[in-house]
């Protein structure tokens, strides 16, 4: 598809000068390659409208026609979770991507897009992609070392569907277990959220932007998001509230993984919906501009988050002027706004209209622009034609990254309890699987996996717990896969799988961390049993779960592990010692929430770097 590009644009360029030469009406757009010229030599030669198409970012489903991401030069697009092509494979993302890169390049100076998505626990967009275990769970490991692989590997199947920029990694400080973007935090300790967040960047950027397996970073989201009281929430009870904390808080808790992430060279960062006492962050420019790029020194670019700017207050005109000056460098501009905004075409008309007027100074959208570009610069988007390596999609879900992703899950299992009944043994005569997350990808995978939302079911090639024990114990055994639990009694013993249905964002904001009736039905049923229980809970987040860990034997905190499920079983059967510890504080019941580390009276049911071992 691109090499078509490439003759394309060859044949336009000598039909072009045949046309002119023809003493033609219509001026032919001269093709001038910025291929070796400095970004400032570049910005110098850009014309405004140029310069504002580089500071959009259109969601792909929204274009109104494809041929505007030539026509008004735009600078990225991104798909938005779960925004998928026609058929959600690979080779049809690397097609979309290439035609896309067909149009940004037949433009006057042939920039290419910088392309975004939200590849926050691997590809997790692609269907048949290796998912690992969302962050929470990466927090449990301790292991920056596998952060780091866990990147790396990520990146190398995100470029090869031709993508090139991840919304990652998310080093929110989660304060409140009832958001439903806990488990995008790694925990609660700032040094631990640093030393990953750092690891995730050097993996997806490795040691040069313009290698063929990098992606972009984008660490996220500034500043505070986990930091919101509960009832303060724009986007559900606490997502995108308002942090009513000190400055002296804000520094100390939530600004030292985004030290770590510059010093790490992090490409971009993500402004946050949140407010800090009352101001959104994305109209913040002693945050965005003082702070984060003066103090700082941070040189890459600010993207804003998802229709971020139109929950500033005004109109979507006076949005456009406040972000941009308060330091928004790029605008993410999905389709119809919350605020009457039509997105992206008006987007761009108005924020000419604002530079024309003067509200916004031509040096601050000069200053955005070089940003932008001195990142595409660094990835070799600026030196050389477009190319898609498409040899790389043969890695993706490949046994040696799901090998990697395995070892994750094994690493970030917490086991809370045991009662002497862990390691079980492969030779049990019939083992017991109860529990619908027993055989559930979907219900491991969590949220940001395949669809935004993530759903139950078999969402996407994987291995279940159920399917982990069965290719673990010996061909003697018998395991009977008994959802509601009623075969318990013809057990040795029983393994139970329970825990919380994918979610996302301000979807996932609840005040009631307790498990299902249906969930807690099965506990019980299986636990009048008799038989030695084993349960393993598949959540965000800590759960209330102070009386279910009464009745069970063996507790293990699987949190959302992604496909590979094996891992936990690798546990279960003793082929791995469990080495997990909670990066985050579990709560005995709900009216000690919010609690962490360092609160004058902490007493927690199990504190921050709890977990047992065999
Ligand atoms: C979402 C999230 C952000 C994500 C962005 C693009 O609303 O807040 O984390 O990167 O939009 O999907």
């Amino acid at each position: 598809m691109f090499k078509i590009a490439t003759i394309h644009k060859f044949l336009f360029l000598i039909f072009g000068v045949v046309l002119f030469s023809c003493n033609s009406t219509e001026p032919v757009i001269k093709q001038e390659s910025v291929h070796g010229k400095s970004v400032e030599t570049i910005v110098e030669m850009m014309t405004l409208s140029e310069k504002v198409g580089q500071m959009t970012q259109a969601g792909r489903n929204y274009l109104v026609d494809e041929a505007d991401i030539k026509n008004l030069f735009l600078g990225s697009l991104l798909s938005g979770g779960g925004s998928a092509p026609g058929t959600n494979e690979p080779n049809s993302w690397a097609d979309m991507l290439d035609r896309y890169q067909g149009f940004a390049t037949e433009t006057r100076l042939g920039i290419p897009l910088i392309y975004g998505i939200d590849a926050i626990h691997g590809h997790n967009n692609v269907v048949g992609a290796t998912i690992f275990p969302h962050n929470i769970g990466l927090g449990a490991t301790g292991n920056p070392d596998l952060a780091k692989e866990i990147a790396r590997i990520t990146a190398k199947e995100v470029r090869a569907t031709g993508i090139n920029w991840t919304f990652d990694p998310c080093v929110a400080n989660s304060r409140d277990e009832r958001w439903g973007r806990a488990y995008e935090s790694y925990g609660e300790d700032p040094a631990l959220i640093s030393a990953l967040g750092r690891a995730q960047v050097e993996g997806y950027q490795g040691t040069s932007l313009s290698s063929p397996e990098a992606i972009a970073a984008c660490t996220k989201h500034f500043i505070g998001d986990g930091a919101p009281t509960w009832g303060t929430g724009s986007g559900g009870k606490i997502d995108r509230g308002d942090a009513q904390i000190s400055e002296a808080e804000l520094r100390g808790l939530h600004l030292p993984p985004y030290r770590a992430a510059i010093q790490a060279g992090t490409a971009t960062i993500m402004a946050s919906y949140n407010s800090w006492n009352s101001l959104k962050l994305h109209g913040h420019k002693y945050l965005m501009t003082d702070l984060l790029k003066g103090e700082l020194g941070f040189e890459g670019f600010i993207v804003s988050d998802w229709a971020a700017i139109d929950e500033l207050p005004g109109n979507y005109k006076s949005d456009i002027i406040e972000s941009i000056n308060a330091g928004v460098d790029m605008v993410m501009v999905p389709g119809n706004t919350s605020n009457g905004g039509t997105g992206y075409r008006e987007f761009i008309t108005k924020l000419k209209q604002a530079v024309n007027e003067g509200s916004i100074e031509i040096s601050r959208i000069d200053d955005a622009v070089t940003r932008i570009l001195n990142v595409k610069k660094q990835m070799g988007l600026l030196d050389s034609l477009y190319s898609n390596d498409r040899s790389l999609i043969a890695s993706i879900g490949s046994p040696e990254h799901r090998s990697v992703a395995r070892q994750a899950v094994r690493e970030s299992v917490v086991m809370l309890k045991n009662e002497d009944v862990l390691p079980l043994s492969k030779e049990l005569s019939t083992l017991v699987v109860a529990g619908r997350g027993a055989d559930d990808v979907g219900m491991q995978c969590g949220g940001w996996s395949i669809a935004w939302q993530g759903g139950m079911g078999d969402i996407t090639p994987g291995t279940t717990v159920l399917e982990g024990i069965q290719e673990t114990v010996s061909p003697a055994t018998q395991v009977v896969h008994s959802p509601d639990g009623l075969a318990a009694s013809s057990g040795d013993a029983v393994i139970v799988v329970v825990g919380e249905e994918p979610y996302a964002e301000g979807h996932g904001d609840r005040d009631d961390l307790v498990l299902s009736s249906e969930d807690i039905a099965v506990l019980n049923r299986v636990k009048d049993s008799g038989k030695p229980m084993v349960v393993v809970l598949l959540s965000g987040r800590p759960i209330i779960v102070t009386d279910e860990l009464e009745n069970a034997d063996a507790f293990l905190a699987a949190w959302l592990p992604g496909t590979e499920g094996n891992g936990i079983t690798d546990v279960i059967f003793g082929d791995y010692t469990p080495t997990g510890k909670l990066s985050v504080t579990w709560p005995t019941d709900m009216s000690q929430i919010p609690i962490n580390v360092g609160d004058v009276n902490y007493t927690p049911l199990f504190s921050v770097g709890y977990g047992l071992t065999y």
